[in-house]
């Protein structure tokens, strides 16, 4: 199947969390099944064209209010693709909308007033690559809400009788719900879609502009990344308003759970860590949690159990729970007991003050606020623990991260965790990790208590389930064959037949 993503993010060019791992890995491993997969994303400034081929001649997109945007198209190919089966990889070169600091926004601007105009854009400039290219999808699976447009203009603007899109079928995966692109509703004269699109294709969100919404109307199928979250989002609790969409849609919805990259994420073979190990000899887990200590700077003491955490430091993550001033629960975790917590995050200033603070006062807890691929590595294989009281989690990566590399999650039931993670049994030793209900700061205290114990009182049994964790397939063959027969399903709603 020819297969186009649609995305604001991909590794290794443009990343703020899980979605641009999903979206490489993914396509890496439908590529190896034989699929043709290419990906298009905005060419942001941190982007060095100069190490991209630029396709000749520029590309024109008409879009609303008589406008003609004008961008530049570079390509190269996805590093891990094979010459036989290469993932290409095209980037819409935008100045205004793409030449500036940041992907969503900056430290001046959380969101860029102009986000509903430039993914707008980028969603048509999709099809204007397509034809730019000659080539056209049998499959259109956009990403969140910044690619949830371009279903939107397949189904009311490019798919009809003869065109080139005509057997193209769409596919829209929700990564997160709590991010919508909810904007005033004048920005959709831009789109250059009818005012009757707006309403029939889903847009209208209490007279605002909902660009997810209209894509979770608009797309053929759509799904989200963990059969749980799937669930939990057509409850109102947990569906962001958009429970009701949701049950409207369910017999178009999947829950198809990420998988990790095993050739990035495995102890196995992992360079940014001292040493390599397996869970046949697992010593070099040892090393890491040395170095971790040490770059730290916490005391080198292989017997005290080290809690990691790396997040975005947003509320998604349940970090008022933890960090809120006065009532977050990690001061009373360093200060009663024998631990040591290393954290590594970037995100809202309340909470990196927060964080920096407790640091300074506490000298079993650590932190670093940045953003530092190469530091995830070593804190995924050094700690002992691995920290996540998600308030939400559509899927979360760090808890298998942290399984296969023998590190236990502490975690809270929700979304994906419940479908990584099994509880540990204190009466048979089962279980993959520790894991709480309800987020409140004393079950957090209460859980990584639990941990703590079992760390000091059940040692075997922390052993094994070290090697449980390490003995699970996370791998992306799975799961991609789970979109292939979405897609499948897609085409075959649409009375295509199947070109497998
Ligand atoms: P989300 O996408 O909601 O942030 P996930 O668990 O799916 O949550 O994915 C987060 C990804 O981002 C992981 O690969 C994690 O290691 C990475 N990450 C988050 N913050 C940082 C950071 N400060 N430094 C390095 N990697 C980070
Ligand atoms: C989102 C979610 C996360 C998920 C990731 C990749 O950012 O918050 O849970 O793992 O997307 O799908």
């Amino acid at each position: 199947m020819k297969i186009l993503m649609i995305s604001s993010e991909t590794v290794p060019w443009a990343k703020t969390g899980g979605l641009a791992d999903v979206v490489s890995a993914l396509s890496i491993t439908l590529a190896k099944s034989g699929h043709d997969v290419r990906i298009v994303i905005p060419r942001y400034y941190s982007i060095d064209k100069t190490k991209l081929e630029q396709l000749p001649g520029e590309m024109g997109t008409p879009m609303g209010e008589g406008v003609e945007e004008w961008s530049a198209v570079y390509t190269t190919t996805m590093p891990g693709t094979t010459k036989e089966n290469p993932v290409k990889v095209y980037f819409i070169d935008h100045e205004i909308f793409f030449g500036r600091d940041g992907i969503y926004g900056n430290s001046n601007q959380t969101d860029f007033v102009d986000n509903p105009r430039r993914f707008t854009f980028f969603c048509y400039a999709a099809f204007q690559l397509c034809r730019k290219i000659k080539w056209f999808p049998d499959v259109l699976h956009a990403h969140d809400w910044p690619a949830a447009v371009a279903p939107v203009y397949l189904k009311f603007a490019e798919r009809f009788p003869g065109s080139d899109f005509e057997n193209t079928v769409s596919v829209l995966t929700i990564h997160n719900l709590g991010y919508q692109g909810i904007y005033h509703k004048d920005n959709f004269n831009y789109s250059g879609l009818g005012w009757d699109v707006f309403y029939k294709g889903g847009f209208e969100d209490f007279k605002m502009m909902n660009m997810l919404k209209a894509g979770l109307y608009s797309s053929d199928k759509i799904n989200t990344v963990s059969p749980n979250y799937a669930e939990e989002t057509k409850t109102q609790a947990l569906g962001f308003r958009l429970d009701g969409v949701l049950r409207y849609r369910s017999s178009d919805y999947y829950g198809i759970l990420n998988g990790i990259d095993s050739d990035l994420w495995n102890p196995e073979k992992d360079t940014n860590i001292p040493q390599t190990y397996s869970k046949k000899d697992i010593s070099g887990k040892a090393k890491a949690k040395e170095a971790l200590q040490k770059e730290f700077g916490l005391a080198r003491d292989a017997n005290v159990p080290i809690i990691g955490m790396i997040t975005r430091l947003t509320d998604q993550k349940g970090l008022g729970e933890l960090f809120g001033p006065a009532y977050g629960s990690a001061w009373s975790i360093c200060r009663d007991m024998d631990l040591q917590m290393v954290i590594l995050g970037t995100g809202e200033k309340w909470c990196e003050n927060e964080i920096l603070s407790l640091a300074s006062r506490l000298s079993n807890f650590k932190a670093k606020i940045n953003y530092s691929e190469k530091l995830s590595h070593l804190i995924e294989a050094g700690s002992d623990f691995f920290l996540m009281p998600s308030l939400y989690e559509p899927c979360g990566l760090n808890q298998m991260y942290s399984l296969v590399y023998g590190t236990i999650p502490i975690v809270r039931s929700t979304g994906g965790l419940v479908d990584t993670v099994e509880n540990f049994n204190e009466k048979t030793g089962e279980g993959t990790g520790f894991m709480f209900d309800h987020l409140t700061p004393s079950s957090i205290y209460n859980t990584v208590g639990w941990a703590v114990w079992a760390w000091y009182n059940r040692r075997k049994d922390i052993e094994k389930m070290r090697i449980r964790g390490m003995s699970k397939n996370f791998s992306w063959e799975s799961s991609a064959q789970n979109y292939v027969e979405m897609y499948e399903a897609a085409r075959k709603d649409r009375g295509i037949t199947s070109v497998l």
